[in-house]
């Protein structure tokens, strides 16, 4: 572990700590401790320094942990999990895992991190990324199948979230194809994939998972959309990164694997019951143009189908919203 993330360790209780006594426990000298968390401030953590009192970590959460996540996640996705790195400060976790694919990655290598400073959303958004405040998690997934075949593999993502969501003890959620996770009209997580490789080769995917745990205020006054977090829908005061990341884990990388060798259909039923947008009147945004109809649900491949008034037409990509009634 980093001198960093050891600082941030015993400052995860939340209390003051004195430059003296951190000193002590790391073998470095106050003034070396005053030079990290300077760094550490710059870099966006939210430390506070109080003269006289030192330093505490402001709405200190659990921080993140490998061996905690390694600890509660079930023997079966061990053995399926390539290895796991908890950063404290990247781009994003996707580019991470993306720009160490040619030095040979194993399936199933996770990075998590706590705060992104250029995390991406989908259709090229920016995706908030405070520090220690929310779940920003990417998977590395090898598929001897080509891009063309995993037309549905962000629906199955999404079912895997929904199911660890379940799990965590939250209700309420509901998916907005292709995967945005919603609660009461706001948007409480996403999922982008980065798919590199042949259309008919192997590839690899990297499937981006961002879930808003306890979004500081300050943060979500820059999110251009209604947004909630997991600490308002479930009323709770601390909720684990680490124990959902791991439930993430147990739903996800099974459910690749079977993905991968039955395809979609074992799904669709499933996603029949999450899906929030299924009878509803929407629109749908693509590049130049929008289709305006009632969705009529997914075919076997994922697509979604759009009635537009002379039955439903399948389309694979855009951004859909619900149309205001009148
Ligand atoms: C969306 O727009 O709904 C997708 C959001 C995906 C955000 C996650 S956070 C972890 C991973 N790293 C990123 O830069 N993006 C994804």
């Amino acid at each position: 572990m980093s001198l960093r993330n050891r600082l941030l360790k015993l400052l995860d209780d939340g209390d003051f700590h004195s430059g003296e006594t951190l000193g002590e426990a790391l073998g470095i000298s106050r003034m070396a401790v005053w030079k990290h968390i300077k760094a550490l401030r710059t870099t966006g953590v939210p430390l506070e320094i109080a003269r006289g009192k030192g330093y505490r970590l402001q709405n200190a959460l659990e921080l993140l942990d490998r061996n905690s996540i390694l600890a509660a996640v079930a023997a079966p996705t061990r053995d399926r999990l390539g290895g796991v790195e908890v950063c404290l400060v990247v781009d994003s976790t996707n580019n991470r895992l993306r720009e160490q694919v040619h030095s040979g990655l194993s399936s199933g290598t996770v990075c998590l991190a706590e705060m992104q400073h250029a995390g991406r959303g989908r259709r090229g958004r920016r995706w908030v990324s405070p520090f220690g405040a929310n779940l920003y998690l990417s998977l590395l997934w090898r598929s001897p199948v080509g891009v063309a075949a995993l037309g549905g593999l962000s629906l199955v993502s999404g079912i895997a979230l929904m199911r660890s969501l379940r799990s965590f003890g939250v209700t309420g959620v509901g998916l907005k194809w292709p995967n945005d996770i919603m609660a009461s009209g706001a948007k409480l997580g996403g999922i982008l994939i980065d798919v590199l490789g042949e259309s008919t080769g192997p590839c690899v995917a990297i499937i981006g998972v961002g879930i808003n745990v306890a979004m500081p205020q300050t943060a979500g006054t820059t999110i251009e959309q209604p947004w909630t977090d997991l600490l308002t829908l479930t009323g709770r005061r601390r909720l684990s990164r680490n124990r959902l990341a791991a439930l993430l884990l147990d739903e996800l990388l099974p459910l690749l694997a079977a993905f991968e060798t039955d395809g979609m259909q074992p799904y669709l039923e499933e996603w029949k019951r999450y899906d929030m947008v299924d009878g509803q009147a929407v629109e749908l945004h693509l590049p130049g143009r929008i289709i305006a109809g009632m969705a009529c649900g997914i075919d076997a491949g994922g697509a979604l189908l759009v009635d537009t008034g002379d039955g439903p037409r399948r389309f694979a990509s855009g951004e859909v919203t619900l149309r205001p009634t009148a």
